[in-house]
């Protein structure tokens, strides 16, 4: 009997979900022209063919397959218009709020936000901070950091970077980007504590983009389990530090955290400690992966190409000699770093730390000739321009250049997206890659221990041994 039942419950289930599918089908297809494409398998769509065959892949088949405007798939457990080229881009990033609402995937609110907030599709949460983001991330608020990122960047290529030796670029980086954002957005710079907090925060960001599926091992269950120790951490942070500025009125931090003990809502209203905990975990997850795959392949492709390196090489140390012994760089230094930025924005280019951002339709729209149903997802991504030759000519070549004067054409180089919902710490992940790039190049030259390494996807572009880069000291 139990074997009979064995048989019989996949297939009745597999009848039920593809009854199910039909249904939903012909309810969406009515009389609307739907964008061309698959949704693939019940629950997991074509998030295994997305994950099998990398994004850019998938969706530069599906643009010539289907069409190089939008396609429809289904990713991450829903149904998604993706936005191709620059006039989707432009479409997406300039309907914001019109036709168009921030939306998060289920295991990404699981993974991070209280349980209170999950239901509320993060909208709220979103609102309330996203103005305040944008304050304290602006080039302004952020220059009294510029020091902090120097010097912290020093002692830590003193301990981790061994001359005449070898360093994996991508975990060194990650401890790096993870130890500056504890101290600027939190003051926290005992090691130990750092790690307390490293450790469940890497199975967050390992798992948030995952099928949500939530069985011991899954990277979903991963990623909630992850999630739930970094917010009893913060919360015990926030909370300690809020006493100590009820009882002394005053705080001798200048990092984010302070601003947001102080900030007040619409109401007049401290704000309270989920919500501070929700955007200082929203901060760490944007600005943890992003920021060290953006330095990893920065200097992936210093170690790689040597007249790039060269160039940068004479613009960093003419910058060094500029300075005396020991000062530290500061935002004037920053703005002469031209040259290197450009080489930054060719490996972001190339190499783009995010894929993009999703969106949900607050109302049945038409792009293209096709109709987006209501309540639909939609993705726009880095991958249907970065490397199109239509927007980017001989698009494998890393050539800076194409920065020069006006640089790319508008919404085709979108490593940060655009419009109002534009990264808001774009600032800050420029003035740590200069930062950290002036100190490496101005100490070593780099070679290349793999060539032609493996890139395989998780969030990020993960190169598959970290970058492994042989140290030549410069002579004093
Ligand atoms: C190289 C580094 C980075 C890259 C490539 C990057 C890229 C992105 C992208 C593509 C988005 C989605 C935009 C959209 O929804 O259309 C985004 C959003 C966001 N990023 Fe970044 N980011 C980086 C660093 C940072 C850093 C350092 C922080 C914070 C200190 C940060 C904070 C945020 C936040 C809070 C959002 C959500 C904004 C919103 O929904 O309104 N990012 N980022």
């Amino acid at each position: 009997m139990d074997a009979i039942f064995s048989y019989l419950l996949p297939l009745v289930a597999l009848f039920l979900s593809l009854s199910l599918i039909f249904r939903a089908n012909k309810r969406d297809s009515g009389n609307l022209k739907l964008p061309p494409g698959k949704t693939g398998w019940p629950l997991v769509g074509e998030s295994i063919i997305f994950a099998l065959a990398g994004p850019e892949r998938f969706i530069s088949e599906r643009m010539r397959k289907h069409s190089p405007d939008v396609f429809q798939t289904s990713l991450l457990g829903e149904k998604m218009a993706v936005f191709c080229g620059a006039p989707g881009n432009k479409f997406l990033f300039s309907n914001e709020k019109k036709l168009l609402t921030s939306w998060w995937p289920k295991s990404m609110k699981k993974a991070l936000l209280f349980p209170e907030f999950v239901d509320d599709s993060l909208k709220e949460v979103a609102a309330l901070s996203h103005g305040f983001l944008h304050e304290i991330l602006k080039p302004e608020a952020l220059k009294q950091y510029i020091p902090v990122m120097d010097s912290m960047a020093r002692q830590h290529l003193d301990e981790e970077w061994i001359p005449n030796g070898e360093v994996k670029v991508f975990p060194v980086s990650k401890k790096y980007t993870f130890a500056l954002a504890c101290e600027l957005f939190m003051s926290i710079n005992d090691p130990k504590h750092i790690e307390r907090l490293a450790n469940p925060f890497t199975l967050v960001t390992s798992g948030m983009f995952s099928v949500p599926i939530d069985l011991p091992g899954t990277a979903y269950n991963g990623a909630i389990r992850g999630g739930k120790m970094v917010r009893e951490e913060l919360l015990s942070i926030i909370r300690q530090r809020r006493k100590e500025l009820l009882e002394i009125k005053e705080t001798k931090y200048h990092d984010m955290l302070s601003r947001m003990l102080l900030e007040t809502d619409e109401n007049g209203e401290l704000l309270n400690e989920m919500t501070i905990s929700n955007n200082i975990i929203g901060m760490l997850v944007a600005s943890y992966e992003t920021t060290s795959t953006a330095v990893t392949f920065v200097l992936n492709y210093l170690a790689e190409l040597p007249h790039i390196y060269e160039a940068v090489f004479k613009e960093q140390m003419e910058i060094a000699k500029s300075k005396g012994p020991g000062e530290l760089l500061k935002w004037e230094d920053i703005e002469k770093m031209k040259y290197s930025w450009n080489v930054a924005r060719e490996a972001l280019r190339l190499m783009p730390p995010g894929q993009g951002a999703f969106r949900e339709a607050t109302t049945d729209f038409t792009y293209a000739g096709f109709t987006i149903p209501k309540g639909w997802k939609t993705f726009w991504t880095v991958h249907s321009t970065h490397r199109n030759p239509k927007y980017f000519p001989n698009p494998e070549k890393f050539d800076p250049s194409r920065f020069d004067g006006s640089g790319p054409a508008p919404y085709t180089f979108v490593p940060f997206g655009g419009g109002p919902r534009m990264c808001p710490g774009k600032e800050y992940a420029r003035l740590e890659v200069l930062v950290f790039m002036h100190n490496v190049v101005t100490r070593f030259k780099l070679e290349k221990a793999i060539a032609n390494e493996k890139v395989i996807y998780h969030s990020s572009p993960t190169p598959m041994s970290g970058v492994p880069v042989r140290l030549y000291p410069h002579e004093k």
